[in-house]
């Protein structure tokens, strides 16, 4: 568990607010889709033109009906069913993009100054594509895979495109201007600092099941992606880009399945390399860490903090 959710009641945010559907309110933004239960647009004439949604509208409509969906509680009061709010992780989730300010507890179940909806704002901004708004992953992770969603640790929240809080969310991305929200680079990048905090010292360093460490064969040479410190004392900056540099060849950004390093430590019968000279660490894909390497190779995680997110 991070240590800055100790002997904190998280809980205290995540109750009292109503679905967001029952809420009702929409801001001057384009269509909505029929059957969500929401009140009337009040500009009908954007129906045909959304992207006439000034910058203001937009962010309105993001703070009334979508961010109280991050705090919503997921489960049903008193059991353990369902799922927890988003803002349950995603506060303290600090190495995913997706990092929700820290809400202030109310009775009401929290809140967020107008400055923190923001920077939430130009967070959550960043996970959608408006030239593509279904690709946003910011509706594809809460969705079932069933229904063409992404993976998410965090659970599936809506079981169809159907659902309302996902009708809600597309609405306002298709109301997005495409020219200022359009993920700018869709380049992956991977994150150098997470390689040297993380991968090094808790991957690449350490043997599993008595097996040698990837750092036993590959500290040089055209495949030396993990190379050893000198005192134990973990690796210079130097080192950890020289490290980091061998390992470009044998990653695809973006691509997890498709990288090598991925591959060859992978057993074949989980969809590994069918040959390795040196071990196999996980047995398949499901493996926590290998779906933490995945999630860094994927852009998603970054940064110096490690605590596992699988
Ligand atoms: C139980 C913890 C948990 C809950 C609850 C949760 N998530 Fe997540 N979420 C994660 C973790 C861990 C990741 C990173 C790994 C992954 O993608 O599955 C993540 C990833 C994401 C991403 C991708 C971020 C990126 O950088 O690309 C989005 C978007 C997201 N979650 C949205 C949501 C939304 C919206 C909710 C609430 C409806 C939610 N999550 C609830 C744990 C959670
Ligand atoms: C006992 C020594 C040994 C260990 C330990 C070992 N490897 Fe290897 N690895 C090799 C050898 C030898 C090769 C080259 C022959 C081959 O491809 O099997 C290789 C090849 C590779 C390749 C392909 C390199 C290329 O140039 O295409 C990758 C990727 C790789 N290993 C990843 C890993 C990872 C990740 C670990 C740690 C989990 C690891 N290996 C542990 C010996 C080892």
């Amino acid at each position: 568990m991070n240590p800055k959710t100790k002997g904190r009641d998280l809980g205290g945010w995540a109750t009292g607010f109503c679905l967001v559907a029952g809420v009702g309110i929409l801001v001057g933004l384009g269509p909505v889709s029929e059957g969500s239960g929401l009140a009337e647009p009040l500009q009908a004439s954007t129906a045909t033109s959304p992207d006439g949604a000034t910058p203001q509208a937009a962010f309105d409509y993001y703070v009334q009906n979508i961010e109280p969906m991050f705090l919503r509680p997921r489960g049903y009061p008193g059991s353990t069913d369902g799922n927890p709010a988003c803002v349950m992780c995603h506060v303290w989730q600090t190495s995913v993009r997706f990092s929700l300010e820290e809400p202030t507890d109310t009775p009401d179940g929290g809140a967020w100054s107008e400055e923190q909806s923001r920077r939430n704002y130009e967070m959550v901004t960043q996970l959608v594509n408006a030239s593509d708004p279904e690709s946003s992953r910011l509706l594809t992770k809460p969705l079932a895979t069933a229904a063409g969603g992404a993976r998410h640790t965090g659970g599936n929240h809506w079981d169809s495109t159907e659902d309302p809080e996902y009708q809600v969310i597309l609405d306002w991305v298709r109301a997005l201007p495409a020219a200022e929200f359009t993920p700018a680079e869709p380049e992956v990048a991977v994150d150098f600092e997470y390689y040297r905090s993380c991968v090094h010292p808790n991957v690449l360093s350490v043997g599993n099941y008595g097996q040698l460490a990837c750092t036993s064969c590959h500290a040089g040479g055209s495949a030396g992606f993990a190379p050893r410190s000198a005192d134990g004392a973990g690796l210079t900056v130097a080192q950890a880009r020289q490290g980091f540099e061998a390992l470009q060849r044998l990653i695809v950004p973006g691509d997890p399945v498709g990288s090598r390093f991925l591959r060859k430590p992978l057993h074949p019968d989980g969809g590994g390399a069918y040959a390795h000279n040196g071990v196999r660490r996980w047995q398949n894909r499901s493996d926590p860490e290998w779906q933490t390497l995945a999630a860094w190779i994927r852009g998603e995680v970054t940064g110096s903090e490690c605590s596992p997110i699988y």
